[in-house]
């Protein structure tokens, strides 16, 4: 069954160079660059036998000698009247990129699998010296990626951002992308088989061609080594540049121009210090413009100065205490019928209900956010607990699912290091106390240290009661010996209990460190009215905030909390005819962003806290 034809040559000959693309973690700095937008409607084939990636004996086509071109990724056509080509891409309907599959086509709701993405686009104007990457804020969850018929690389990761540099494989015009997005989920995957979330599939962010010179600004990194001396330092990272090459670094603003020079190895450190440094806070969201000149490339940005630290139980921001009046986001706006963010309005959108209930923090989860969340809470002033989807029952002695997590752990560092409004890095989700589970969060919070010294580490633990007292509800994990603040999740009234039993609870938590809950709540259907003992009333979850927030305020160290969750959400796991119907319910919103009578609890709460 071989069905060479005389284009097998040439795409034998491009594979034999198979072209293991330069897949870096940084993230090039694309927000602030100039790029092309391959955003739009791209042309799809759904593949649920993986027809277009494997041969009839299940041999994938890119690992073989002579693929043949019924491979998908080859975007062949017929060149005869008697070529067998069973797939056209030119005639095949099309999915609106970013954005998930799911709530594109009803055909796509419950959909997991592969689909095939293709985008004709034509090379952008470059010098001759300039580099072309191609770049991905994020796919879910398996990308295979190839550029005219040539295997650029896979990324595996549902929200973290990556490229590849494509210069040598540019034609000048009708290049050729296509991408196998499979979003799959699998036992060795992060996250893995089990989520309370709905697994959008697709392209879900954006796709841009970043045109560079030969020697550009790779990455940089700063910080306020400290609020009362005001010392900033950082790292700028150049590619391809000689030993000695100048780089010009500035915050025009505090009148600061440094001249630097660039050693072997690309990378220039800087400090400086600046006495009227305005101190970036939720009061205060002042962003500085930087300014890196290195040869031909010329990179902007805006950063905000601040501190986070900890001392006893107290959280620190810029050396003085601050109490997390936070909530729970998930990445998702049903709002128009739409699943994941796909538009950085809609992203603002949760950003101001978390604004107007009087957060000044926000727990986005339970993987990392699109980039624009980031930047618009670095505008906003909303502090961020950031986190990878290591989350309830990972494969936890699989060595390819800890690369993973680490992976996607290094690329969410990478891309939001310099962001004011990152306060916390968490590495896990509700997992269980056992020693391979342990092992593997410890080496993901030494590898969060090794990437970043200036935020705090955490994860969602649970919670336990005592023994010999079961009255008393206690944190008993080996992580919190090594995170920076406790914080945990606990559902007293919803899965432990009904909201009376808060009344009776009291907490010891046995760490000298702050405490803070990552999640708190319960379901309610919005315009579901009836007795506080009625389940999914909004009067239920109004009872249940009420005596939650009083149990919890007693606790010694409180430094904030972060509920269970702004706005309802698509779950898989929420069926239950009239009131769930695909939706957990726990939000205070609903997904159209309707107010229940809880949400005026924690406002108030969150209003008449110091
Ligand atoms: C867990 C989990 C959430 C989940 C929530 C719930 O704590 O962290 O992801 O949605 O409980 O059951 O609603």
């Amino acid at each position: 069954m071989k069905n060479y034809t005389k284009n097998s040559i040439t795409v034998l000959l491009l594979n034999v160079l198979f072209f293991t693309a330069l897949m870096g973690n940084e993230s090039l700095q694309v927000y602030t660059r100039e790029t092309v937008s391959l955003s739009g409607n791209w042309n799809i084939i759904v593949d649920p036998y993986e027809n277009g990636f494997y041969n009839y004996r299940w041999e994938p086509f890119d690992q073989m000698e002579n693929p043949w071109l019924s491979a998908f990724f080859m975007d062949a056509r017929m060149q005869t009247s008697t070529d067998l080509i069973e797939y056209n891409f030119d005639k095949a309907e099309t999915l609106f990129v970013p954005g998930d599959w799911n709530t594109q086509d009803p055909r796509f709701y419950y959909y997991e699998g592969s689909i095939w993405y293709r985008k004709k686009f034509d090379a952008p104007g470059k010098k001759e010296t300039d580099k072309v990457y191609l770049y991905f804020g994020a796919v879910n969850y398996r990308a295979d990626v190839y550029l005219n018929g040539v295997k650029l690389g896979v990324h595996i990761g549902g929200f973290t951002p990556f490229h590849f540099e494509i210069s040598d494989l540019l034609k000048t015009n009708n290049n050729s992308l296509v991408l196998k997005v499979d979003n799959k989920r699998s036992k060795e995957g992060v996250p893995t088989l089990n989520t309370d979330w709905w697994n959008y599939g697709g392209i879900t962010r954006d796709v841009k061609l970043v045109v560079l010179p030969e020697v550009f600004i790779r990455d940089y990194s700063i910080k306020l080594e400290s609020a009362e001396n005001k010392k900033v330092s950082g790292s700028i990272l150049l590619e391809n540049c000689s030993e000695g090459q100048e780089i010009v670094f500035s915050v025009p603003e505090l009148k600061i121009k440094l001249k630097l020079n660039a050693a072997q190895n690309g990378k220039a450190n800087f400090s400086f210090t600046a006495k009227n440094l305005d101190l970036w806070s939720p009061d205060n969201p002042k962003l500085y413009e930087i300014n890196i000149i290195a040869g031909e490339d010329n990179l902007s940005d805006l950063v905000g100065f601040r501190t986070i630290s900890v001392k006893g139980k107290q959280l620190l921001l810029n050396d003085k205490p601050i109490f997390l009046k936070g909530i729970s986001i998930h990445e998702e706006f049903a709002a128009e019928g739409g699943g994941r963010v796909n538009e950085k309005r809609k992203a603002e959108q949760l950003l101001d209900w978390a604004l107007e209930l009087g957060c000044n923090f926000v727990r986005l989860a339970h993987y990392p956010h699109n980039e624009d969340m980031i930047r618009l809470a670095d505008n906003k002033g909303i502090l961020v607990w950031s986190e990878i989807p290591v989350y309830w029952t990972i494969d936890w002695t699989n060595r390819e699912t800890f690369a993973n997590a680490r992976n996607q752990l290094t690329e969410n560092i990478l891309r939001d290091r310099n962001r004011a409004s990152v306060i916390i890095w968490s590495v896990s989700n509700e997992t269980p106390v056992r020693p391979d589970r342990t092992s593997f969060l410890t080496k993901l919070v030494e590898h969060v240290h090794s990437l970043d010294d200036t935020r705090l580490v955490s994860t969602a633990m649970e919670k336990h009661y005592k023994k010999d007292d079961p009255s008393v509800a206690v944190v008993e994990d080996p992580l919190a010996e090594i995170v920076d603040i406790v914080s945990y999740n606990q559902y007293i009234g919803w899965y432990d209990g009904l909201p009376a039993k808060c009344d009776t609870t009291e907490w010891e938590i046995a760490y000298e460190k702050p405490v803070f809950i990552s999640e708190f709540g319960g379901g309610a259907k919005y315009g579901y009215h009836g007795d506080a003992d009625t389940r999914w009333t909004e009067e239920f979850q109004e009872d249940l905030y009420i005596r939650n927030l009083e149990m919890l305020d007693k606790i010694d160290g409180l430094c904030g909390m972060s509920p269970w969750i702004l706005v309802d959400f698509r779950s898989p796991r929420r069926p239950l005819a009239e009131i769930q119907e695909d939706f957990n319910r726990k939000g205070l919103l609903s997904e159209k962003g309707e107010k229940k009578k809880a949400y005026f609890i924690l406002q108030k709460y969150y209003n008449d806290k110091k």
